[in-house]
């Protein structure tokens, strides 16, 4: 493939929802990692990818070694707004969720909800916190795309190993709807259901009347006097390590 046409199809391919642009070493790591069907991967010439294998993910090397082409860092520098420093990129398929699915399966396990999250960065840990923690997935509501190749590297591809899908709004389902709220009762052993979806709102405005209306609980993480709220992701990690933890 000769550069320009390289080039144009990185750049096509952040517009193009069946496609993931996978941004440095770790996404792409996940990404194989968690069964990830690769299309093209490319490193930079004067990068570090066959090091950075041997030492994160020898678990990878066959399958990096079958898709990388070298090419020269100038080329590669026009591949990304912001160039990887660990001189990898890539592109992906997207795999195709069901949400519908995510929120019918019986497992213990909860689904996150994210409602109108604004900030990519707190989408991306939210959702590498989420398949730490063994949640069953991650949904999003409002316009951020929470594969957008921001979210994927917060999220260093994880994205990969939950099921993870942008919703326009929560369909009625069998799981209890559990609202994280700075107004909610405090978090203590036995309130969060097995099976719950576990919604948090936006960064700044909160949770919606609408859904606050719908949640059969309504759980908050206790602060100390003064503090107005944790930052999303935080919250989020503190929710699903405590359900992980039994509480
Ligand atoms: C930065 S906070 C939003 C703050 C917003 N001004 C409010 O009062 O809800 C983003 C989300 O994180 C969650 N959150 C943050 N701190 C929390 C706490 N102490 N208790 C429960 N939820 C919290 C909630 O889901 C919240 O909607």
């Amino acid at each position: 493939m000769n550069h320009q046409v390289r080039i144009d199809r990185f750049r096509s391919a952040r517009g193009d929802h069946t496609l993931v642009v996978l941004e440095g070493f770790h996404p792409l790591k996940h990404a194989i990692r968690f069964g990830a069907e690769l299309l093209d991967v490319v490193a930079a010439e004067d990068g570090d990818l066959e090091k950075l294998v041997a030492e994160y993910a020898p678990d990878a090397a066959a399958k990096v070694a079958e898709h990388v082409r070298v090419i020269p860092a100038d080329v590669f520098a026009k591949l990304a707004p912001v160039t990887p420093p660990t001189g990898v990129i890539a592109i992906a398929m997207r795999p195709k969720v069901s949400p519908v699915q995510m929120l019918d399966d019986q497992d213990p396990a909860p689904v996150v909800m994210l409602e109108n999250p604004r900030n990519l960065l707190n989408i991306g840990a939210v959702i590498r916190v989420s398949a730490a923690a063994g949640a069953a997935g991650v949904l999003t509501t409002g316009p951020q795309d929470p594969w957008n190749p921001a979210a994927v590297i917060a999220a260093t591809g994880l994205q990969y190993a939950i099921p993870v899908a942008r919703i326009d709004s929560l369909p009625a389902c069998h799981r209890p709807l559990v609202v994280i709220d700075p107004g909610g009762e405090p978090l203590r052993q036995g309130l969060l259901p097995s099976n719950a979806i576990l919604a948090f709102g936006a960064e700044r405005e909160g949770l919606s009347r609408e859904l606050l209306a719908r949640a059969t609980h309504c759980v908050s993480i206790p602060m100390a006097p003064g503090v107005s709220s944790l930052n999303l992701a935080t919250a989020v990690s503190a929710v699903l390590y405590a359900w992980r933890l039994g509480l």
